[in-house]
């Protein structure tokens, strides 16, 4: 299998907020050109700007809406990411749910404007109705899990490795994320030896004292 892709969240994290959105891209930068490890970075949509005009790594909103141009206040415009620096979204992030007819939307709006889209999922049926759509990545996410430390690649195999096939039998070319707990070397060997393709995280890098020292641990099993 090719390089790993590593996508870190900021969340709404004090550390990725602001300034810190752009330091900690920074470090995702020195360690992705120093590994050859494709990292990119999902900060706060205010951020988006801030982080593409400083540091030159891909950046993914942490969510974008299926809305067109015109009457739609409040909305999150694909067009409008884009032209901010972002080449891609999550959709259906565990802490900003959508319906499926709004998964949808989304999905097919990113398309429109060249964004790449992982949609996130909480189990294996989920997975399999997110890869149904085609999106580039699925990435499944147990929401017990997140933000516990407790990797889900450790804790809940089964639902990655269950995820991996079901995602192989429906469309072979969406690739497989996993996230929750996710933090160390061993946490990320594990999830690509279940199958995946990378790996989506938060916690452990962006509340890390050292997110490059942190970023260094998470890939030294690669
Ligand atoms: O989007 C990543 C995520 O939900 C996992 O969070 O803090 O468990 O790595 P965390």
């Amino acid at each position: 299998m090719g390089s790993p892709f590593i996508l870190l969240n900021y969340k709404t994290y004090n550390q990725g907020t602001g300034q810190g959105a752009v330091e900690i891209a920074r470090a995702c930068r020195n360690v992705s050109e120093e590994s050859g490890i494709e990292i990119a970075v999902a900060p706060q949509l205010p951020d988006i700007y801030r982080v593409a005009s400083e540091v030159e790594l891909p950046i993914f909103s942490q969510h974008m809406d299926g809305v067109g141009a015109g009457s739609f206040t409040g909305h999150v415009f694909g067009k409008c990411i884009k032209e901010a620096g972002a080449v891609g979204t999550l959709i259906n992030h565990s802490e900003r749910r959508l319906t499926l007819a709004e998964i949808e939307a989304s999905l097919k709006a990113a398309k429109e404007f060249g964004l790449k889209a992982v949609i996130c999922t909480n189990n294996v049926p989920t997975t399999a109705a997110a890869a149904a759509l085609e999106p580039d990545y699925v990435a499944i996410e147990p929401p017990e899990l997140i933000g516990s430390g407790i990797p889900v690649s450790k804790a809940d195999p089964e639902v990655v490795s269950g995820s991996v096939e079901a995602v192989a039998k429906i469309n072979s070319g969406v690739k497989v994320l996993c996230g929750a707990g996710i933090s160390k070397g061993e946490d990320l060997r594990a999830a690509l030896d279940l199958g995946s393709q990378g790996v989506l995280l938060a916690s452990g890098i962006v509340k890390a004292s050292d997110p490059k020292a942190a970023l260094e641990d998470l890939i030294r099993l690669v």
